[in-house]
Formats: C-alpha cells, sequence, structure tokens
C-alpha cells in the first residue's frame, strides 16, 4: 500500500514535476520492467552537453512516479555526464528511502533516462555519418555511442 511511503515520496507521487514529453526533443528511452509490468518514458532536448529539458510518463506504481519525478528534477540542467552517474541509491537517498521491494523502481527512469541520452549520441553519431548504407556500419556507431555512454559515466 502506499501507506508505507514516507512523505516525501507521496508528495513526489502526488505532484510529479516534469510529468510529459519534450516538445522538440532530440532523444527518446523507454523501459519496461518485467516483473511487475510497469513501463517509463523519458523525451530529452539535449544542447551543449547539458539536459535543457527532461520529461517523462510511467504506467506503473507509485514509487515509479515519484522516482520518475526525482530523476528528472536531478537531472534538468545538468551535463549529460552528471545524468549519467546517477544511479538508484542516490534517488532512494534524495527520498529519505523507499520501503523494501520498491526500490527497483528507481531504477526505472535511471535505465529510461541513460537510453534516451543514448539515442541522443547515436543519432549524433548516425548524421554526422552522413549515408548508412550497412549494417556493420551501424553496428560500430552503436557499438561507439555505448563506450562513450560508460566513458561518460567513469568521467
Ligand atoms: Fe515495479 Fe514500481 S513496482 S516499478
Amino acid at each position: 500500500s502506499t501507506l508505507e511511503y514516507n512523505e516525501l515520496t507521496m508528495e513526489h507521487f502526488e505532484n510529479p514535476r516534469n510529468v510529459g514529453v519534450v516538445k522538440d526533443g532530440n532523444g527518446y528511452g523507454k523501459i519496461g520492467e518485467p516483473g511487475c509490468g510497469d513501463i517509463c518514458e523519458i523525451t530529452v532536448r539535449i544542447e551543449n552537453n547539458i539536459i535543457e529539458d527532461i520529461k517523462f510518463r510511467v504506467y506503473g506504481c507509485a514509487g515509479a512516479i515519484a522516482t520518475s519525478s526525482v530523476v528528472t528534477e536531478i537531472a534538468k540542467g545538468k551535463s549529460m555526464d552528471l545524468a549519467l552517474q546517477l544511479n538508484d541509491d542516490d534517488v532512494v537517498d534524495y527520498l529519505g528511502g523507499l520501503p523494501e521491494g520498491k526500490k527497483h523502481c528507481s531504477l526505472l527512469a535511471i535505465k529510461a533516462m541513460q537510453q534516451a541520452i543514448y539515442d541522443y549520441l547515436l543519432n549524433k553519431r548516425l548524421a554526422q555519418e552522413g549515408q548508412i548504407s550497412t549494417r556493420t556500419q551501424f553496428d560500430r556507431l552503436a557499438e561507439e555511442t555505448l563506450q562513450e555512454i560508460l566513458r561518460r559515466a567513469q568521467s
């Protein structure tokens, strides 16, 4: 029940920040959690390595809504690198704890945000490359994008 959630979590659940879809977004991510069936979708607009705007839509529990709200609130206006360094413990700490069995909820928005940033970076590489004519060429760009994500997450 929602009664186990603390006050701050309930506040984010009842007044979630950054709900919706970013206008003129340039990155998109969507993650489903097979265990509970919850789904989180995130759109971002990134300019000069800064997350200028970020919004979410969630089909899920109160924990998923509150943590998505927190993830977008923390990431907005920050660098891509900082956003990629955000982990589930940061989100749980920010909220002052989540009920047992609800900790996985905070991973949903984090993963969706990582995917949105990946999407942005991959599209940037695709645009720089110009014409993509082979699967191998695409796979190389996808691999380079993944490496870039890992590098930024550790910077
Ligand atoms: Fe699965 Fe909340 S119960 S995301």
